[in-house]
């Protein structure tokens, strides 16, 4: 992302979460720092933090401010706290599996080291939060770097919701192989789908593109069918919040559109994948729950006065599945699967 920003971070002096508030942009750009469990289960349920890797992060990093604040140095109490901790972050968004993946993590770190007390696994839990950041940051340079083997200067690339260094660290997923083609002097011409209802692809991956100095054109979603047909788009580039062992991918509500239309058009369909967004507990996307939101989100969020009655009934969920078949690749950092996604990513990944 452009250098003067970032996504999160832990403060300083470890006491705090550091996080872009993204729902102010891209008018605004603000940062909040959280050191209350409250306030970080805020922020990732009210998407001033969001992107899967990114909610992972956070979790990581707001995991160990919580540790801080433990104050019984006796083993069992420090776990059942840490645990009751995890339990409340995790329930701020269900879908992008990063949260209880970074969660488990950290508590995992206290269940191994069994009989240790609090200043003994506070270093621990340190370094459990960093290395879950820097590791997203490393899997995101490889994932980008293994899309540029599927792209070639010139090429029109749709794109939707956000899945930039917003979303995650660094170079992000989805569009990781457009930040780092645009350094490597690659030329993309990306449309970026707006995102109802809350609009990530403009308020977001327009803002990140634009800065990059990446050619970005806004478009409504409901234009990327036009678009296909006229022949200006060459691959769909998305991320996603949780991958099931058989592929089925669940990403931000609309996604499962655009694979449909890129299937109907012959236009490859790409899902960015870190390792962390793979569940290869839930078998296919029916075991993933979908988080669904307030109708506000649609009739009055963005709006100066409501688009629809306050007696109109909303139905709202802010994730769809997008069905295997439709998938032409799955980048990961680790390589490239193609279906049948069961056996190719149990090959990359057991
Ligand atoms: O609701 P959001 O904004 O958190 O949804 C995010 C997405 O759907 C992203 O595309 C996904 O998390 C991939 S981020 C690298």
């Amino acid at each position: 992302m452009n250098e003067k920003l970032f996504t999160v971070r832990l403060s300083a002096d470890g006491a705090a979460v550091e996080i872009l508030d993204q729902t102010l942009l891209p008018n605004t750009v603000k940062y909040l720092t959280l050191t209350k469990a409250e306030d970080i289960w805020e922020a990732i349920f009210k998407l001033r933090v969001r992107g899967a890797p990114a909610i992972g992060v956070c979790a990581g990093f707001g995991m160990y401010v919580l540790a801080q604040q433990i104050t019984d140095e006796d083993y069992d109490v420090f776990l059942s706290e840490l645990e009751r901790a995890g339990e409340y972050l995790n329930s701020s968004r269900p879908t992008a599996v990063n949260l209880s993946f970074a969660v488990k993590r950290m508590v995992a770190v206290v269940h191994n080291h069994t009989g240790l007390v609090r200043s003994e696994l506070l270093p621990l839990l340190y370094k459990e939060c960093m290395d879950i950041y820097n590791e997203d940051r490393a899997m995101c340079r490889a994932i980008s770097e293994n899309g540029l083997s599927l792209v070639k200067s010139g090429d029109g690339i749709l794109t939707h919701c956000n899945a930039g260094a917003l979303a995650a660290t660094e170079y992000g997923t989805g569009l990781g192989t457009l930040l780092l083609g645009k350094e490597l002097g690659y030329d993309f011409k990306v449309y970026s789908d707006e995102t109802r209802p809350l609009l990530q692809g403009a308020r977001l991956t327009s803002f990140e593109l634009y800065k990059a100095g990446i050619d970005v054109t806004l478009i409504c979603d409901n234009s990327a069918s036009l678009l296909m047909k006229q022949g200006k788009i060459n691959a769909c580039f998305v991320g996603c919040d949780r991958v099931a062992a058989n592929g089925d991918t669940a990403n931000k509500i609309g996604t499962r559109s655009v694979a449909i239309n890129a299937k109907y058009h012959d236009i490859p369909f790409y899902v960015f994948c870190p390792s962390s967004t793979i569940d290869f507990d839930c078998k296919c996307g029916d075991d993933i729950i979908i988080e669904e939101r307030s109708g506000d989100e649609i009739k009055t969020l963005f709006f100066e006065t409501p688009v629809a009655l306050p007696e109109v009934k909303c139905y709202n969920p802010a994730f769809d599945v997008t069905d295997a078949e439709l998938i032409t690749a799955i980048i990961t950092e680790k390589g490239i699967a193609r279906y049948p996604y069961t056996e190719s990513l149990a090959e990359l990944f057991r």
